[in-house]
C-alpha cells in the first residue's frame, strides 16, 4: 500500500514583480479570478484531492493570506446578525479546518528548490503535494486528485505535464518521457528546467503539481544553484531519478499561468464562462470588443 498523500505545500513566497503597482501592499497570490483570490483555487483543488493540511511557504507582507484562510470575526458577527446565510456558507465552504494550516516563511528568495526545502520538518517522512499558486487549473476532477489516482496505482512520484509550443519551452521545466503506463501516464526518464532555446528534450512542459517523495528534502538541502542562478527543484528532482520512479500525467482540463498578465486575464474570462448570468452579459461585450474599431486601438 502507498503511503496517503496527506500534506501539501503551496510556495507562496515570490513577490510578483511582474504586476507592479497592483502587488505593491497586496500578494499576487491575492489577485482575484472573478470572485475568489488565485490561492483559494489552489487550496481548494488541494481540498478536493484529499489533501488535510497545508503549508504555506511565505515571504515578508504575506501575511494577508493567513487572515484570508482564519474565519473574520467581526465581518462573520455581522453577516450571522443579519441573517446572511449563503454568504456565511460561503465563507465555511472556502476555509480550511482549524489546525489544518501551517506557516513557514522563506526568508531569502533562492529560488523554488529553497523554498520547498523550508518546509521540510512540517512534512516530515511522507510523500506529499506540491501546487505552484501561479498556476490554476479548470477541470472536471481536481488535477491534483487525478494525480492521486494515478499515485495510488504507481507510487513513487508524479508530476503533472502538459503540451506547450516548442518556442515556449525555455519557460519552463522539460520533461523527456520513456515507456507508456497508461492512457495519460508515461515513465519519465530526464528533466531539465528551462533549457536553452532549441534543446528542450520534448515540448511537454512541468505543470506546478507534484505528489513527490520526502527524500527530495535530503537532496534540496544539498543543492547547487541551477537555471537562473536558483536552486531548482527540477534538478534535486532529477537526481531522486536515479533511485526511484517519476511517472508523468497528462490530465484532464486546462491551465492557466497567473503569473503572466495574459493568462490571468484568460483566468478570469474562461472562470467567469461559468456563471450563465456572467456569460449573458460577457460573450455580448467580447464579441462588441473584438469587433468594434476600439478594440484596434
Ligand atoms: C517553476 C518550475 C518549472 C515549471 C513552472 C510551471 O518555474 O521551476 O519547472 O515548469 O514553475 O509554472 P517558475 O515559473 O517558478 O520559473
Amino acid at each position: 500500500m502507498n503511503k496517503r498523500i496527506r500534506k501539501a505545500v503551496l510556495p507562496v513566497a515570490g513577490l510578483g514583480t511582474r504586476f507592479l503597482p497592483a502587488t505593491k501592499a497586496v500578494p499576487k497570490e491575492m489577485l482575484t479570478i472573478v470572485d475568489r483570490p488565485i490561492i483559494q483555487y489552489v487550496v481548494d483543488e488541494a481540498r478536493a484531492a484529499g489533501i488535510e493540511h497545508i503549508v504555506f511557504v511565505t515571504g515578508r507582507n504575506k501575511h494577508v493570506i493567513e487572515d484570508h484562510f482564519d474565519v473574520a470575526y467581526e465581518l462573520e458577527d455581522t453577516l450571522k446578525a443579519r441573517n446572511k446565510t449563503a454568504a456565511l456558507e460561503l465563507l465555511e465552504k472556502h476555509r480550511p479546518q482549524p489546525g489544518s494550516t501551517s506557516f513557514t516563511r522563506q526568508q531569502a528568495p533562492l529560488g523554488l528548490g529553497h523554498a520547498i526545502w523550508c518546509a521540510r520538518d512540517i512534512i516530515g517522512e511522507e510523500p506529499f503535494a506540491i501546487l505552484l499558486p501561479d498556476v490554476i487549473i479548470k477541470s472536471q476532477v481536481s488535477c491534483l486528485k487525478q494525480m492521486v489516482d494515478l499515485y495510488e496505482r504507481t507510487g513513487g512520484n508524479v508530476i503533472a505535464v502538459e503540451e506547450v509550443p516548442e518556442d515556449h519551452t525555455h519557460q519552463y521545466g522539460i520533461v523527456e518521457l520513456a515507456e507508456e503506463l497508461s492512457a495519460n501516464a508515461s515513465r519519465i526518464s530526464s528533466m531539465v528546467e528551462k533549457p536553452a532555446p532549441g534543446t528542450a528534450p520534448s515540448n511537454l512542459m512541468i505543470t506546478g503539481r507534484y505528489i513527490l517523495q520526502p527524500q527530495i528534502f535530503d537532496l534540496l538541502s544539498a543543492q547547487d544553484k541551477g537555471a537562473g542562478g536558483e536552486i531548482q527543484l527540477t534538478d534535486s528532482m532529477l537526481t531522486l531519478m536515479k533511485d526511484q520512479p517519476f511517472a508523468s500525467l497528462k490530465f484532464e482540463g486546462r491551465s492557466y499561468d497567473c503569473g503572466s498578465k495574459a493568462g490571468f486575464l484568460s483566468a478570469n474570462i474562461a472562470f467567469g464562462m461559468d456563471d450563465p448570468k456572467l456569460v449573458e452579459e460577457l460573450v455580448p461585450f467580447m464579441r462588441d470588443m473584438i469587433e468594434s474599431p476600439l478594440a484596434a486601438e
